[in-house]
């Protein structure tokens, strides 16, 4: 097995998913060369996807990818070679060069849906916030109709990624990758999860009650991003389920987290408000069993998704097992 930098995959990977962002979240591709998209809407959807943001999901997608694939040799094409191949062609950047195509959609499907949650949660109808990846919220910037169209726009265009004109998605694929961003973003996923949080202001939930929580609104987009990866290469049943046991581990953890940065961190280095849970007396595991046995529920939660990916036979999980580190260790 050839030597394995995490740093260098990360960066490496997120080139690609900024570059791709950029291309997909623009007016050429939005509206078609000939037509206009009304200029503030489009402002605020590169303005709410853009420049910011760790992308943890996209980068999830591709280790799962990766994970299920034979390794992750197409990915190290030089990217400039590629850039210049596409700037060639006239900016069909769309069709490759090297790059699975696929999971890079899947991986920018994901992270629109992501985008436009966070839109809608620091609306003043949800958290009420004025900051967000170390900028002006997309409310406090557009106004409210703007940023309710623009969560609104960015969740089509994500379904739109996966289902291009070209023939470039095999149908069988498309289908199910749409149908695995659906079910998590719904009303049984992310959607759903943000519906108990706001119904649950003030309450003293129990453990249980709170793991389901985080489980739905955050849990079930980070697992859907590892079947998302998955379901672009081809697993065995018994790696899917382990992978799905990865996912819904490490998206437990990821919320435990942030709810402890909520209280740790500061507003500089975490780019959003900080000490607001408590303030909106939310429930959070931190407000359950305090910040030191929070922490240490998510050391057991990354062990636990460690173990997961032992179990799943899959030779190299390299990616998956950092990006778990990161989620547990993460500052912001
Ligand atoms: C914040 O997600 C919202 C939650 C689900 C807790 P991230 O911490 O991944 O936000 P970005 O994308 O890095 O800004
Ligand atoms: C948001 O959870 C989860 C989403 C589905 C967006 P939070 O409300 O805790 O996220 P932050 O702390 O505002 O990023
Ligand atoms: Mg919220
Ligand atoms: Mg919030
Ligand atoms: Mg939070």
């Amino acid at each position: 097995m050839t030597d394995f930098d995490f740093n260098f995959w990360c960066a490496h990977q997120m080139d690609w998913v900024e570059r791709s962002l950029n291309h997909w979240v623009s007016v050429s591709v939005c509206a078609g060369l000939n037509h206009h998209a009304p200029a503030d809407l489009m402002a605020a959807m590169r303005y709410a996807v853009l420049d910011g943001g760790k992308r943890l999901r996209p980068l999830l997608v591709l280790a799962a990818f990766e994970a299920v694939s034979s390794g992750p040799s197409d990915w190290f094409i030089p990217i400039e070679e590629d850039v210049d191949e596409a700037a060639r062609r006239g900016g069909d950047f769309e069709s490759g060069g090297g790059v699975d195509e696929t999971v890079l959609r899947a991986a920018c499907a994901v992270e629109l849906i992501h985008a436009y949650s966070l839109v809608h949660d620091d609306m003043p109808c949800m958290d009420n916030d004025v900051l967000r990846r170390g900028k002006p919220t997309v409310h406090a910037q557009f106004g409210e109709a703007t940023a309710l169209l623009a969560g609104d726009a960015l969740q089509a265009l994500a379904f739109e990624l996966l289902t291009p004109e070209s023939p470039t998605l095999i149908p069988q694929r498309s289908v199910l990758l749409c149908r695995l961003l659906a079910r998590a973003a719904g009303c049984a996923g992310m959607a759903g999860g943000q519906a108990i949080d706001l119904a649950s202001v003030g309450l003293p939930l129990s453990e249980f009650e709170l793991r389901e929580m985080h489980s739905l609104k955050t849990g079930s987009l980070l697992t859907a991003c590892v079947m998302m990866g998955a379901a672009c290469g081809d697993a065995s049943l018994k790696a899917l389920d382990a992978l799905a046991d990865f996912g819904r581990t490490v998206g437990l953890a990821f919320q435990v987290v942030d709810d402890i940065l909520d209280v740790s961190s500061d507003c500089v280095t975490l780019g959003k408000t900080v000490g607001k849970d408590a303030l909106q007396d939310k429930p959070t595991f931190v407000s359950l069993m305090g910040e030191t046995r929070a922490r240490a529920f998510t050391r057991d939660l990354l062990d636990r998704a460690l173990q997961a990916l032992l179990a799943s036979g899959l030779s190299d999980t390299r990616a998956l097992q950092g990006l778990a580190r990161m989620v547990v260790s993460r500052s912001y």
